[in-house]
């Protein structure tokens, strides 16, 4: 079966660049104090203080798409413990969304750890949770692979792989928690020999782009999401038992943030319904919104490397999996994502 054909990018509309952030919108994005005077006029943010940019390692953030998404210059996040720069990544993270770093060699402990220093208190009570015990000891750690505790392909009807598989409609990670979740950080420690990208969807792009009586209509709505309601859209049914572990929960439609001053919708597969109004008008609005913010010109797809990380925010993209042949091919990645908690004021 050819699953999977990959589309050429489309040519993108001029105001997609000038909704993004003013420095996601710059065309390459640097910091180092010797650079700036070249890209003054790039709008860079002195980020980080001068005895950082002095030193060896620069951070360059390269964009991938008009409004989202960038690729990050060489850096061994193993390494990275201190403050400035930590803080650096979060700020463009506000500004992308999703960034790309390759070659990292994290072991699970690593992966975790780095998840912590960056962003706080992780998020475990995940759908695989309640299916079986994590292959790692550790439910922070999600499994996103085709493998089971042997490392043989999952059988095509287990349940962890109809549960995994359902990855690959469009969704934001742990939606139906309160708190909800802010990063994930999905790293490839085996990548098949055919492409199984992760494609992304910018939210906030999506937003800008509604006609002002949209905006106007689901300005304070909320949506009720549930991976037990979504999980059953594609067929797959948890048992009583499992779906009391999966309560759900209710977040607003559209949210704001402080930090970069704009707004997104927050939506995709989990959400069920809008609370304020009846079951099927919302599950309308929700469909047509997510087509709306489905458009080609909202996405970029990831092509994996061996030892990319991944990290997105939650709150500001969704994403989705493409399909490949997973009952031919390994393909295994691990997956740490944040609750979206306040940082407890980290050390100076
Ligand atoms: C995830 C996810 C997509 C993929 O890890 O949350 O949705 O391509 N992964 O594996
Ligand atoms: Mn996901």
């Amino acid at each position: 079966m050819a699953l999977t054909a990959y589309e050429t990018k489309p040519v993108y509309p001029p105001e997609l660049e000038a909704a993004a952030s003013p420095t996601a919108a710059a065309a390459e994005y640097i910091y180092s104090e010797a650079l700036d005077d070249k890209y003054k006029d790039n709008s860079a943010r002195p980020y980080l203080p001068k005895s950082f940019r002095d030193n060896d390692m620069t951070l360059r953030f390269k964009k991938l798409h008009p409004s989202f998404m960038a690729e990050v210059s060489r850096v061994d996040l193993r390494t990275v413990h201190d403050e400035p720069t930590l803080q650096a990544l979060r700020t463009a993270m506000t500004d992308f969304g999703v960034l790309v770093f390759h070659d990292q060699h994290f072991s699970y402990d690593e992966q975790i750890e780095f998840a912590q220093r960056m962003d706080g208190t992780l998020h475990s009570k995940t759908s695989s949770s309640v299916l079986s015990k994590n292959r790692f000891g550790n439910e922070a750690l999600t499994d996103i692979s085709n493998v089971g505790q042997d490392g043989n392909i999952l059988e095509a009807a287990d349940r962890r792989r109809m549960n995994g598989i359902s990855n690959r409609i469009w969704h934001t990670d742990a939606s139906f928690e309160e708190p909800a979740g802010r990063y994930s950080m999905l790293y490839a420690r085996n990548i098949p020999p055919v492409r199984a990208d992760t494609e992304f969807a910018d939210m906030r792009a999506a937003y800008d782009a509604l006609g002002a009586d949209t905006k106007a209509i689901i300005e304070d709505l909320h949506a009720y999401h549930s991976i037990v309601y979504s999980r059953h859209t594609m067929g797959f049914d948890f048992s009583p038992e499992e779906s009391a572990k999966l309560p759900g929960a209710t977040h607003p439609l559209v949210r704001k943030f402080a930090d970069s001053n704009r707004k997104s919708l927050y939506l995709a597969s989990h959400a069920a319904h809008i609370t304020e109004w009846p079951v099927p008008e919302g599950r309308l609005l929700l469909k047509d919104l997510i087509e709306h913010a489905t458009r080609r010109e909202f996405l970029y797809s990831h092509e994996w490397s061996l030892g990319d990380l991944v990290i997105w925010d939650n709150r500001t993209t969704m994403h989705r999996a493409r399909p490949f042949d997973d009952k031919a091919y390994k393909r295994e990645l691990t997956r740490v994502t944040t609750l979206d908690l306040p940082l407890a004021m980290s050390q100076p």
